[in-house]
């Protein structure tokens, strides 16, 4: 992957300059090559060995720092087409569903890979993602961006409808961000193992409810209906307060883990789910203790 951990820069690496605007490029160091922007140009050969977070001239004279991105600048810069699912929800939806180094994972659709490419970060070299799309075009765009951070071996693009079933079995987790994910639920199920996690992103309540009925009568447990809010802060020291504007909305997440159970004629209202009062669980700490 061409995202450094070595703390010079290397031939390769892809890397953000920053200059004093705060305007951010993200570029491959391709000695031979240059960067320009309307600050100046670099070329890339000077930029070779040079520490991460120092300050690099352009012809002009003005300093850009080099930097190496994270996840949160990944997206930002993808080549999108289409709605993506946004940082702040990204990141709790790799949390909700278990995603660590290893696992196999489920994504539909593929759109510009945002997803795509934070699942294929996180799995490591030993797990794998399998992303599903039935539009040519996307799918396109979203392989191009993962062969830019190359992470094309640790993903799998199928160019499919999920109404016909997914391909795998036993999946470690699954995660719809399509218009209708109710409709998918009997393949969602197929391809997941037993206590598998599922997610979706839905933008209207109204989605929601026909998701979560069909989720509540069938084999899924533990249904989570949640959304983050996020707001961010401006940063002068002497009068730090919350930014003049925020964004309001972006989609509900919907999580519940594959169970094995007989389809329920009656609402259990009993069943309601709620993970911060659970009073028969463990106390804090409790898993982790030496065996009483
Ligand atoms: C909102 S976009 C996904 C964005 C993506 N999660 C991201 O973060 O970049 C939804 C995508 O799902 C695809 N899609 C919708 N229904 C589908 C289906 N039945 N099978 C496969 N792909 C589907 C659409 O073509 C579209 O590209």
């Amino acid at each position: 992957m061409p995202l450094a951990l070595t703390p010079t820069v290397c031939s390769g690496d892809l890397v953000m300059l920053v200059g004093k605007d705060r305007r951010t490029f993200l570029r491959t160091v391709t000695p031979g090559e240059s960067f320009q922007c309307h600050l100046g140009v670099i070329a890339f050969a000077d930029l070779v060995g040079v520490s991460y977070g120092a300050q690099v001239p352009t012809h002009l004279g003005h300093k850009m720092f080099v930097l190496t991105p994270h996840t949160d600048d990944l997206i930002r810069h993808l080549q999108r087409e289409g709605q993506i699912i946004f940082p702040k929800d990204l990141g709790y939806i790799a949390l909700k569903l278990g995603i660590r180094p290893g696992v196999q994972v489920i994504e539909a659709g593929t759109g510009s890979g945002a997803l795509t490419l934070t699942l294929a970060q996180l799995v490591g070299e030993d797990g794998h993602v399998f992303s599903y799309e039935q539009r040519e075009r996307m799918q396109t765009r979203a392989i191009a961006n993962l062969r830019r951070l190359g992470l094309l071996d640790r993903v799998t693009f199928h160019l499919h409808n999920i109404a016909e079933g997914f391909f795998e079995r036993e999946a470690h987790a699954l995660f719809l961000d399509v218009r209708e994910p109710w409709l998918y639920l009997d393949q969602a199920r197929a391809a997941l193992r037993g206590g598998g996690f599922f997610g979706a992103i839905l933008p209207t309540v109204n989605q929601v409810i026909a998701l979560a009925e069909r989720l509540y009568d069938g084999p899924w447990y533990f249904l989570e209906i949640e959304e983050i809010i996020r707001r961010a802060y401006k940063t002068i020291p002497e009068r730090i307060r919350p930014d003049d504007q925020m964004v309001g909305h972006t989609g509900f997440l919907i999580f519940a883990r594959a169970v094995e159970r007989e389809e329920r004629g009656e609402r259990d209202e009993g069943e309601e789910f709620d993970p911060d009062g659970d009073l028969d669980a463990d106390s804090p700490g409790e898993w982790a203790s030496p065996a009483k």
